[in-house]
């Protein structure tokens, strides 16, 4: 391993909103010389930062308050070793004589994927859930995280905008020309996607030789012992914005699947996307400020390092101040930066990393 880009490289692809993985060589720059062994990913999202930590050689615990990235954390952050062999794929892949649900079919008709799509997500889901026919113990905890992180990623691929956040199948299937997407990869067949990011995710799986773990927690309910350096990578919200971005609302198919049995308990009929009811995060409830000023007193023993984006609510300046109650020393980096999902709406953005020491 010799530098950032080398990091780069190895660390799975996504199309995750608000993913770090294309400026984790700007990260790595900035914390590599940073006097740390254990790590808190407080934000882990799709484990990008996690994923740089366990390469660093870090003893790294990801968390995400999202079931569908606790999947992931497990899948790459926790696991060391365990791929999905050619039997498995097949298995998930395909019918295997069992009564299969029909819930997508039934609830998400022209939403989100075309019937075929629903059908076979119905059976892929519960051929995940099956895997218990064949699996036990971690190793059916590794197995279903692997193969929902896949599936995860071949789902937001034939999405437009990578999101679950309207009802919009028919962006993808209107025969118009279009500034956006990709319609030759919408319509590959998920059964291809599902091969290639395995064939990808296996190749990445590695172990550090340390105990990495993955919890799915609100960050300010997770306990704050035994971490050298916490990273932050809060939900963004814009200036005029009141709250953060509320990252339910965009994946909740994939919170979906995970908790398939309950699904149906947790939908908001009266929302045409189908949308989880909303479950407001102590990171969305009470002012942005007072979020901040809580989860740096509750982690003022370890090295802070937040990422966020400007210009933001709060500012760049109102954070670092907040910091300065907690830390003397307090370091700010900017990079230019334009997200790649969401282009013409942040001309300025820049990335920003502040460093609590
Ligand atoms: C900007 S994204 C993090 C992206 C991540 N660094 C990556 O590179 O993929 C913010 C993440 O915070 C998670 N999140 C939101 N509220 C949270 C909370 N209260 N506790 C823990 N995680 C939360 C969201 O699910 C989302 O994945």
């Amino acid at each position: 391993m010799n530098g950032a880009d080398d990091f780069l490289r190895q660390i799975p692809s996504t199309r995750y909103q608000g993913s770090k993985r294309r400026i984790l060589p700007w990260i790595y720059e900035n914390i590599k010389d940073l006097p740390f062994e254990t790590v808190l990913d407080g934000f882990g999202g799709t484990a990008s930062a996690s994923f740089l930590f366990k390469l660093m050689g870090k003893k790294v615990t990801f968390n995400d308050v999202l079931l569908s990235n606790y999947q992931t954390g497990i899948a790459l952050i926790e696991n060391n070793a365990v791929t999905l062999n050619e039997a498995d794929v097949e298995f998930l892949l395909n019918e295997n004589g069992f009564e299969y649900p029909s819930f997508i079919q039934d609830t998400f008709k022209e939403i989100y994927y075309t019937d075929l799509e629903n059908e076979w997500l119905d059976i892929a889901s519960h051929n995940i859930h099956k895997l218990s026919q064949t699996y036990e113990g971690r190793t059916l905890k590794i197995k279903r995280a692997l193969a929902y992180h896949i599936l995860f990623q071949a789902c937001l691929t034939k999405r437009p905008f990578n999101l679950f956040h309207r009802k919009n199948l028919y962006l993808r299937l209107a025969k118009v020309k279009r500034s956006f997407g990709n319609k030759v990869t919408w319509e590959r067949e998920f059964q291809k996607l599902f091969m290639k990011f395995n064939n990808e995710i296996s190749s990445k799986i590695f172990s550090n030789k340390l105990r990495n773990k993955a919890t799915c927690k609100d960050i300010l309910e997770v306990k704050t012992k035994g971490f050298d350096l916490v990273y932050f990578d809060p939900p963004y919200a814009r200036p005029k914005d009141t709250s953060p971005k509320d990252y339910y609302s965009l994946y909740h198919f994939l919170e979906g699947i995970v908790d398939y049995k309950n699904w149906s308990k947790r939908i908001d009929w009266t929302m045409k996307n189908r949308r989880l009811i909303r479950e407001k995060t102590k990171w969305e409830q009470g002012e942005l400020i007072d979020n901040f000023d809580s989860l740096f007193r509750r982690f003022q023993d370890s090295i802070i390092v937040v990422s966020y984006g400007e210009p933001g609510n709060p500012s760049v300046e109102r954070i670092r101040e907040c910091l300065h109650l907690y830390k003397s020393d307090v370091e700010i980096s900017r990079k230019r930066y334009k997200y790649r999902l969401n282009q013409g709406n942040n001309q300025n953005l820049n990335e920003v990393l502040l460093i609590g020491k």
